[in-house]
């Protein structure tokens, strides 16, 4: 999923402020977020300035945050009644967003979104963490309680130690989607290595990422025109075709033709990981095991984001993990090529270099193994395609005719 860019709106005083949210107003991003902590008016104008700055942003979302010291937030916020301008704001329902810590008051932010529930003002829930990065239990826990307390959205924003911490950030985000596939969250690892986070972020489920126009208001926030261009090469739809597959139903030779149909460049990610390590993939199980093949496959889904329109033909077991198919999804269509189990034993039965099928290749273990793993496929696929008995150019026409 492509996600959302959101600028800060810092200026300490009403006309700077709507001068900033004019400015937004002709950027390309699609919401800004007004910091009520930088502003230094009387406090009694902040619903009538987010009346304004609505207007001047034209079609473009709001979010108001009054973030607190203790959250990262500017000192001046202090004199405001934190729970009173909520509700305030709830009340007016002009902003698309209010941000509330989940940390402060979770009853009272609870019985908040209860009595606010149908407010056009809807709340996100957030937590922000500026010395470590927690467990990914922890942050999948926070998210969870953002959710619990009636929030629309959980924001997790944490800094990263070493750039282990980035991963950890990404996995817990990807994890609680996983389970969790409709309730929105915004995360990001902050400073200069959590760059990573703002930029691929989609790719494991955060639905918002903050940049800046030229003043930052938190660490690592990177302009929004470069993240726009970053975004318009990783986020292109449909920009790949994947091919996924049990082993043996004519991925590579389908991709090749492909490529000769559309002009699209063919990847083959078992060849790419394969050139990268230097070494053959029955090695890579034999050495490290099938898990470190495994981290191989989704850490080059990330890379596939910057690479131009491609035919993707992917190792069979690409599909095994819920992280790698948020990706594909992200990044293009996923076609599923199918075939019976005597097919795909006839077309590998001289192969040597699929370590999984090494020891027992016959029809039976593979109609066992395509069977264990036929959901995998099926919940993947954004269209299936079968390949018995069929002539490659007929496949390529079909899958071109239907994606
Ligand atoms: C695998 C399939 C292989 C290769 C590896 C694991 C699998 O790719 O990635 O041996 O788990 O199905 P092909 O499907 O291209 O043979």
């Amino acid at each position: 999923m492509r996600p959302k860019i959101c600028v800060p709106i810092v200026a300490s005083l009403r006309d700077r402020i709507v001068k900033e949210a004019a400015d937004v107003s002709r950027l390309p991003v699609q919401m800004a977020e007004w910091r009520v902590d930088f502003y230094a008016g009387y406090a009694r104008e902040t619903a009538s300035i987010v009346r304004e700055i609505k207007e001047v942003l034209g079609d473009k979302e709001l979010i108001v945050t009054l973030r607190t010291e203790y959250e990262g937030g500017e000192p001046n916020g202090s004199r405001f009644d934190y729970f009173g301008l909520l509700e305030e704001l709830l009340d007016q329902g002009e902003a698309d967003y209010v941000d509330a810590e989940i940390s402060r008051d979770p009853v009272r932010l609870k019985e908040l979104c209860r009595r606010y529930a149908d407010s056009p003002t809807k709340v996100i829930g957030s937590y922000h963490d500026f010395q470590q990065t927690p467990s990914e239990d922890c942050i999948v826990r926070t998210l969870e309680k953002a959710k619990e307390c009636g929030c629309a959205a959980g924001k997790f924003a944490c800094m990263p130690v070493d750039p282990e911490d980035v991963d950890t950030l990404l996995t817990a985000t990807a994890r609680f989607k996983e389970k969790d596939h409709e309730y929105p969250v915004i995360t990001m690892s902050m400073g200069e290595m959590g760059v990573k986070s703002r930029l691929y972020g989609g790719l494991y489920g955060s639905c918002i990422s903050f940049g800046c126009v030229d003043r930052t208001s938190a660490p690592g926030q990177i302009p929004c025109t470069q993240m726009t261009e970053v975004f318009d090469k990783i986020y292109r739809d449909p920009k790949h075709i994947f091919l996924i597959g049990f082993m043996g139903t004519g991925k590579s030779t389908v991709a090749k033709e492909l490529q000769y149909r559309s002009g699209k460049p063919e990847i083959d990610t078992d060849a790419w990981i394969e050139e990268r390590e230097g070494r053959s993939i029955r090695d890579m199980f034999e050495a490290e095991g099938e898990e470190y093949f495994r981290d191989q496959e989704t850490a080059m889904l990330d890379e596939l984001g910057l690479q131009k329109s491609s035919v993707v033909s992917c190792g069979g077991g690409m599909v095994l993990r819920e992280l790698n198919i948020r990706k594909m999804r992200a990044l293009g269509r996923i076609v599923l090529l199918t075939a019976a189990p005597e097919t795909v034993y006839d077309r590998v039965k001289a192969s040597t270099d699929r370590p999984l099928l090494q020891d027992q290749m016959n029809v039976d273990h593979i109609r066992e193994m395509m069977e264990m793993r036929m959901p995998f496929y099926e919940r993947a696929a954004d269209i299936c395609v079968v390949t018995d008995n069929r002539m490659i150019c007929d496949i390529a026409r079909e899958i071109l005719d239907r994606i």
